[in-house]
């Protein structure tokens, strides 16, 4: 009878041809219902596929048949790899059409700061004070890996860094809390828009999840003793920002934190991400660090690994195999509740609907090369690369006068195509304008400009020197216990200077670095950072005054490694000024916020709405800032905060706000913030933000030196 009955239904479909698709298929039903309706169709090996990120490599003869198989939810195309579209588009149509539920796989790249089209480091994006081009960065990056067939990002990388002789202080947005909340957010809304399922959006793995920053001694890997202060007040608000962005994924971290890794910390991974925060992506690990909880000392063996990671919160497992090879064992043997196994596939699946995978599942533009390097993305990264450059000290040879006689270009980034940082994306040396191409673009036209090899050298009216860190002396693992020029550049600058030129360093790093036996030989010093394609048209734009500087620093330059690790938010002491070391004091050479441009501004005083308010209440502060100069400019306004009598201590300073203007020689222009309960807040000994009455110091102006300050009493 069942048979038969089975029979006649089948016969009707046919003779209908209305299979009905399952719920999940239907892009008109509402998004829970489809995770529902396909996670019940799963089997668990299904399941602890999608919850698997293996790497993709041209040469794995499995790939296809595991990902037939159900077993890939995801791939990681690696640094220094290349997935071309049409080949993604396969592996695709692979999971698509021949895998039982035809569940599409997740393509992730690190699309750090462009794709094709580099933009400057992350530490000079955020050296430009302008999130809005930032933004506008990560939304032509967005663009450009769409079109080739990537789904995901991993990043933005937020980790608040303090510590130079890290290399991966280069790929966040410095030292400061706010910064990194603010560059990471436009990062987000760059990638991913208003919806990340539309053409041209990629979805956003921000990173790493939390207090990798913090490595001990600035050694990557290493372990961060941090409290949960610590974590709350710093290193946890960078990754609330981008939640609140909008962010479909997040990373989480290799360090141990205090005693529990990041990729195993239910605190961070659960009560704080999920819990408290209403994270409703997935978090993926970083690259084995599932496996690595072995080697942290925390799990016997895979298996133990593995449950460790997806009870914590970790939903998909990077590059390792734990998941797939050992948890369906553990869920027999009752050490893993298949409930968190749906609890990670549900978070999965919500993302791939959220991107449009299933409704979309083929992304890649028909001709992506008409995708890459167009003129607006070109457009935005010169401007974007010029806005990052900071110049710190300028006896007045900037900009250069287009009656120069002559000029001498020299040192080794004068014709580097190492301009891209660690991170390259899918970046060709050869799509980049060097330092030379720009110079001799738009030097006067009776300059004599001369290349010249480091060896060779000759008395000329100035000598633009070109110095820096290849991109390999920073990055994931690059770390420097020497944080000078290497290689005996300093050596060059001097001798440069000693032949009677003037001397315009330009340095193309990757962190802060100690310039104190740069800075006597330098009549003007230019930090560029590793810039991008238009590197050498934004240093031309700036030597020769088409635009002014406006970059501001991110972190500060100390005078010596010796003195590090060191940032200008610290906590107060009980001994303040006596910050210091017996052969040196405890200031950097160059500070948070500092920067020069080609003109002068003027402030005027600060004002506050109300210099007396109740806590709770919103008070505004304003100040006017006047061109003073000859020259068109950008300032930033820098808003600082000090708590002078809290529960708990607080930093001397810390950045609430800042407002980037541009105003002609000249033009005034008012400044207003708002000063908020939530900027004004502690958090009490249950880490909840509590308004406190009592003294607060508001601080405004350009350069830190230099700042208006007023009182802000708050009463009962
Ligand atoms: C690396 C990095 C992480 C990167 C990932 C994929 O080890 O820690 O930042 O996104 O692996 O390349």
């Amino acid at each position: 009878m069942k048979t038969f009955l089975l029979t006649v239904a089948a016969c009707g479909l046919l003779l209908t041809g209305t299979a009905k698709e399952p719920l999940y298929r239907d892009p008109t039903a509402p998004l829970a219902e489809r995770v529902d309706d396909l996670l019940s169709r799963m089997i668990l090996r299904e399941k602890l596929g999608q919850l698997s990120q293996p790497l993709y490599r041209s040469d794995d003869t499995t790939l296809d048949a595991r990902i037939t198989r159900g077993e890939v939810g995801s791939l990681v195309v690696a640094h220094g790899s290349a997935l071309a579209p049409a080949e993604r588009d396969r592996l695709q149509r692979i999971a698509v059409e021949r895998s039982r539920l035809g569940i599409p796989v997740l393509f992730g790249f690190d699309v750090i700061h462009g794709y094709r089209t580099l933009f400057p480091i992350p530490l000079g994006i955020a050296a430009s004070w302008n999130p809005e081009l930032a933004e506008a960065s990560a939304r032509i990056a967005a663009s450009e890996a769409s079109a080739c067939g990537i789904d995901l990002t991993f990043s933005p990388m937020v980790d608040v860094a303090r510590d130079p002789r890290w290399g991966r202080i280069s790929e966040g947005s410095g030292e400061d809390v706010l910064l990194n909340a603010v560059f990471g957010a436009a990062l987000v809304r760059g990638y991913q828009g208003d919806d990340p399922s539309k053409q041209g959006r990629i979805g956003a793995c921000v990173k790493h999840f939390v207090g990798y920053g913090a490595a001990l001694g600035g050694r990557d890997y290493q372990f961060t003793e941090l409290s949960e202060r610590a974590l709350r007040e710093t290193y946890l608000p960078p990754f609330k920002a981008c939640v609140d962005a909008g962010a479909v994924s997040v990373m989480s971290a290799f360090n141990d934190i205090s005693g529990t890794p990041a990729s195993a910390n239910a605190l961070t991974l659960d009560r704080i991400l999920r819990k408290e925060w209403g994270f409703d992506g997935f978090v993926l690990s970083d690259w084995k660090a599932v496996t690595e909880l072995q080697e942290h000392g925390i799990a016997a063996d895979g298996a133990e690994a593995a449950v460790k990671a997806l009870t914590a919160g970790v939903d998909m497992e990077m590059t390792s195999d734990l998941y797939l090879t050992t948890l369906e064992q553990s869920v027999r043997e009752k050490r893993l509740p298949a409930a968190l196994v749906d609890r990670a596939v549900r978070a999965v699946l919500r993302v791939k609907f959220r991107l449009g995978l299933f409704d979309r599942p083929f992304r890649s533009h028909p001709e992506p090369d008409r995708m890459l390097l167009t003129p607006e993305a070109r457009r935005t990264a010169r401007q974007l690369a010029a806005e990052s450059m900071v110049l710190l000290k300028n006896d007045g040879v900037l900009p250069l006068s287009p009656d120069l006689r002559s000029i001498t270009v020299t040192g080794e980034w004068a014709v580097s195509r190492d301009l891209y940082g660690w991170w390259v994306g899918m970046g060709d040396g050869r799509d980049a304008v060097t330092v030379w191409d720009g110079i001799r673009s738009q030097a006067g036209r009776r300059t004599d400009v001369r290349l010249m090899s480091q060896s060779r050298s000759r008395r000329s009216d100035v000598a633009v020197v070109c110095v820096g860190e290849n991109g390999y002396l920073f990055g994931e693992n690059n770390n420097r216990s020497d944080i000078r020029l290497p290689y005996g550049q300093e050596q060059l600058i001097r001798e440069l200077k000693e032949q009677g030129n003037k001397v315009v360093v330009v340095v193309f790093n990757g962190r802060p670095l100690d310039l104190s036996a740069v800075v006597p030989y330098a009549d003007a010093l230019l930090i560029a950072w590793h810039p991008g394609t238009e590197a050498g048209n934004a240093v031309a734009d700036l030597l020769f005054g088409k635009r002014s500087p406006s970059g501001r620093l991110p972190v500060s330059f100390p005078k010596s490694v010796g003195q590090l690790p060191l940032f200008y938010s610290d906590r107060t002491s009980g001994r303040p000024g006596n910050d210091r070391y017996v052969s040196m004091d405890g200031q950097p050479l160059f500070p948070f916020g500092y920067g020069l441009g080609y003109t002068t501004f003027e402030y005027s005083e600060l004002r506050l709405s109300k210099s007396v308010a109740a806590p709770g209440e919103q008070v505004a502060a304003e100040i006017t800032v006047t061109n003073t100069g000859g020259m068109k400019a950008k300032e930033t306004v820098q808003l600082y905060l000090h708590d002078k009598a809290a529960s708990f201590t607080r930093p001397a300073r810390m950045l609430i706000d800042f407002r980037k203007v541009e105003l002609a020689p000249g033009e005034s222009r008012t400044v207003s913030f708002d000063v908020t309960p939530r900027q004004l807040a502690v958090l009490d000994a249950a880490f909840r933000p509590v308004v406190e009455a009592g003294e607060f110091e508001i601080s405004a102006g350009g350069t830190p030196s230099e700042l208006h300050s007023r009182i802000l009493t708050l009463k009962r």
